[in-house]
């Protein structure tokens, strides 16, 4: 929970050496919301061992169901005796993920009342259009402040249009639509890999679930979802964090436990800047290797839905771009509020000028090390980034942030020859 560790990282080492990537976050959460659905066990494999998978099992269990750590990165759910549908404020509030038990709820039981979620504080994030899709489906929502509550007889699938490609949206339909009678048609869906993961997951439970991946969804309803074995795909937004450190630093690096197609923007951006982006397959499973020139060149990102730049690595990308040649523009445009890590950039020494959804980053020599904190969990790994590059030692605080999302970090870095280290405050 948080508290007042720091890390301590001395900069300007060339990263270099091979990285192994954790499962996926951002899979992880609904599929471990989804085992709700099952009416037997569900083992999930290659679950990250972070804050919020911790979090997501502790409202998992606090729901009444059975939660078994069956090895490292295993974990068993029999939701056979689950005896509630609430998810409170408490409970709701550590992470933005908790919303998917409002889809998964209503679907096993007919009724949820969640709190508005918490998470990351980088824009309003809204939840009209998950109400607006329940409703769709035939269920009552009722918004009480914070309190969502929704309530259905039946469930009965629908034609539903999201005006925006929403992650959240589009997997807390998916949830509640696999048990709803007849067929249920998402358009403008999101096309992230971590919603192809859950309708895969969705599909070997025994639902029916067609097209994720694309904007279109079809969904046929189905009464019964039994129990299955499952293992997370790789977490693409880890993988990118670790090329853009190394592109970052100069080094050298091999990610491995990687799925190359999803990383395919970044890739092709990191090679815009001057950056070798090389993809292998070494017989088990495909490796990306990453060698920087001395200083990456300067390029324009605009963040979008998937397959476009993703939103999670443009904080990653600012620091990189910190010291690039030239002058870099991002315009972030998925949240309004993206840009808080720039502050703190700043006090390290780059030149970066913010008007509303666009940064422009003017290339400086070098950053210094600093006294920064992570303002949300991207804008954390944005901070290692330059603390990494950086000259001299540079600390960082509100590790809660960092840790919520990024797996043993200090031993994956320490592989690859980085000067860091975790000081406990009370140290
Ligand atoms: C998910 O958030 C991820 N979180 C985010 O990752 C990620 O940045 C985001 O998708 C985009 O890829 C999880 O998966 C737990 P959205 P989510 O719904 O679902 C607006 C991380 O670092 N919107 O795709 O909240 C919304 O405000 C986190 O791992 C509405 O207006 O994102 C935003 O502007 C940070 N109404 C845009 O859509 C809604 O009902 C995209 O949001 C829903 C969304």
């Amino acid at each position: 929970m948080p508290n007042n560790d720091y890390l301590e990282i001395e900069g300007g080492v060339p990263l270099k050496g091979s990285v192994t990537i954790s499962g996926s976050k951002n899979a992880a959460l609904p599929i471990l919301c989804a085992c709700v659905l099952s009416d037997g066990k569900c083992r999930i494999e290659n679950l990250p061992d972070i804050e919020d998978i911790h979090r997501i099992l502790e409202i998992i269990a606090m729901l009444g169901a059975k939660v078994e750590q069956l090895g490292s990165g295993i974990i068993e759910i029999d939701p056979a005796t689950i005896d509630s549908h609430v998810v409170t404020y408490e409970m709701a509030s550590k992470l933005r993920a908790s919303y998917y038990m409002l889809g998964a709820l209503l679907a096993r039981f007919g009724k949820a009342e969640i709190n508005q979620p918490g998470g990351c504080p980088i824009g309003q994030r809204p939840m009209d259009f998950h109400i607006k899709g329940m409703r769709a489906l035939g269920a009552e929502v009722v918004e009480r402040g914070a309190v969502i509550t929704a309530s259905a007889e039946k469930l009965v699938g629908a034609d539903i249009y999201f005006d925006i490609a929403s992650v959240g949206a589009t997997i807390n339909i998916m949830l509640a639509a696999c048990r709803a009678e007849g067929r249920t048609t998402i358009n403008n869906a999101a096309r992230e890999p971590h919603v192809v993961d859950v309708a895969n997951f969705l599909n070997l439970m025994g639902a029916s679930i067609r097209g994720a991946g694309t904007d279109v969804i079809r969904i046929n309803g189905r009464e019964r979802f039994h129990g299955c074995t499952y293992a997370v795909i790789p977490d693409q937004i880890e993988a990118g964090t670790y090329m853009i450190a190394a592109a970052a630093t100069g080094g050298s690096v091999t990610i491995k436990n990687v799925i190359p197609t999803h990383l395919d923007s970044l890739s092709a951006k990191l090679m815009e800047c001057g950056v070798d982006v090389q993809t292998q397959d070494n017989g088990t499973d495909f490796v990306i290797q990453v060698n920087a020139p001395e200083r990456p060149r300067a390029v324009k990102i605009k963040t979008m839905p998937y397959p476009g730049f993703p939103t999670d690595l443009q904080q990653p990308m600012t620091s990189m771009l910190a010291t690039a040649d030239g002058v870099s523009d991002i315009t972030e445009n998925l949240f309004e509020n993206r840009f808080n890590h720039t502050a703190e950039l700043s006090r390290m020494g780059a030149d970066i000028v913010i008007y509303g959804r666009n940064a422009q980053i003017k290339g400086v020599e070098k950053l210094y090390g600093a006294d920064v904190c992570a303002t949300d969990l991207r804008a954390g790994a944005a901070m290692i980034v330059a603390a990494l590059m950086a000259e001299g030692t540079t600390r960082i605080r509100n590790l809660y942030y960092i840790d919520r999302g990024y797996e043993r970090l200090e031993e994956k870095l320490i592989g690859l020859g980085a000067r860091i280290k975790r000081i406990c405050a009370d140290e």
